[in-house]
């Protein structure tokens, strides 16, 4: 985690910016806000507000509205991995180093804490502090991400059916690029449009999250496969238990290790135009593609 270190300012913004923005734990009906507070401050490695403050930055952007756009995308984040770990889905016990939302609050409270962080992160992209076409622009672009075409409910719809089947190689790729890679782009576009970045940029950097995030998927199986549960914070090994479409699975874990490089090489060459200003970004996509947890 040394790399994150380097971000610490930028977590620190998040963790305060996430704080302000949820409702307080004794907020009537408390059960569903400390269940959203418990997941939210669990621990996350806040890699999608970094991604979108990072971004931003490149274009010289106040930090403040990429930072209120960050922390609602990890609001959806959050209620993606609530959602996913619940027993119709990988019903998982442990995430972020503790029991998992349901674990701990129950389904009911559990499937509602998703549902109100995703509500609450577009009740914060409305009221983000930027003109209104730009917040039109990034609320279309989060929404599309989280959405079932190529976004990330479609990816999780493809997950689970294709579990135990045998792996095709264009319908895994639909499943990481939409599960994932959607939602980690939607941060880098959406940074840049907090930042005032122009229709090039855009194309140019839609591509680099596209590719990180994919290569960040590709990680994750990897991590599933070689990590201890205690490392991860969640369950290791349970892609082969629960027969999941993954990258590991089908092509083994050196090749797979060989293409999450050449997604983070793609990824670091769209970024070229920016020289030296696309630095932390371009830190930033090697950790994702080096991290052990
Ligand atoms: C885990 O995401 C789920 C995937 C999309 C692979 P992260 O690895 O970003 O999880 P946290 O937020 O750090 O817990
Ligand atoms: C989940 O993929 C991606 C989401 C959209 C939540 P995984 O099921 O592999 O994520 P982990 O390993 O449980 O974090
Ligand atoms: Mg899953
Ligand atoms: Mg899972
Ligand atoms: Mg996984």
């Amino acid at each position: 985690m040394t790399l994150l270190a380097f971000f610490e300012a930028d977590r620190r913004a998040i963790e305060e910016t996430l704080d302000r923005l949820l409702p307080a734990a004794d907020t009537p009906p408390a059960s569903v806000h400390q269940a959203m507070r418990y997941s939210v401050f669990a621990g996350g490695k806040r890699i999608r507000p970094i991604l979108c403050l990072e971004t931003a930055q490149i274009f010289g952007a106040q930090a403040q509205a990429a930072l209120t756009v960050g922390c609602a995308i990890e609001f959806i984040h959050t209620y993606s991995l609530i959602h996913d770990d619940l027993p119709a889905l990988d019903n998982d016990d442990l995430r972020r180093g503790r029991p998992t939302c349901h674990k701990a609050f129950g389904e009911a409270t559990a499937i509602l804490a998703g549902d109100a962080l995703l509500t609450l992160a577009f009740e914060t992209l409305a009221a983000a502090p930027l003109d209104a076409e730009r917040r039109v622009a990034i609320i279309h672009e989060v929404a599309g991400a989280a959405g079932t075409r190529g976004g990330m409910v479609g990816g999780q719809v493809a997950d689970l059916e294709a579990e135990g089947k045998p792996i095709e190689p264009t319908l895994l790729e639909f499943i990481h690029r939409a599960k994932t890679a959607a939602l980690i782009r939607a941060a880098v576009v959406a940074g840049a449009l907090s930042g005032g970045a122009a229709e090039a940029d855009l194309e140019r950097l839609r591509r680099f999250g596209e590719e990180i995030g994919w290569a960040f998927q590709v990680v994750d199986d990897i991590l599933d496969v070689e990590e201890s549960s205690a490392a991860l914070g969640k369950t290791a090994g349970k892609d082969i238990a629960q027969k999941k479409a993954t990258y590991p699975a089908l092509y083994g874990l050196e090749r797979s290790r060989a293409f999450a490089q050449d997604l983070l090489a793609r990824a670091i060459a769209a970024l070229e135009p920016y020289g030296a200003r696309a630095d932390n970004l371009r830190a930033l996509a090697r950790f994702l593609v080096t991290r052990r947890a």
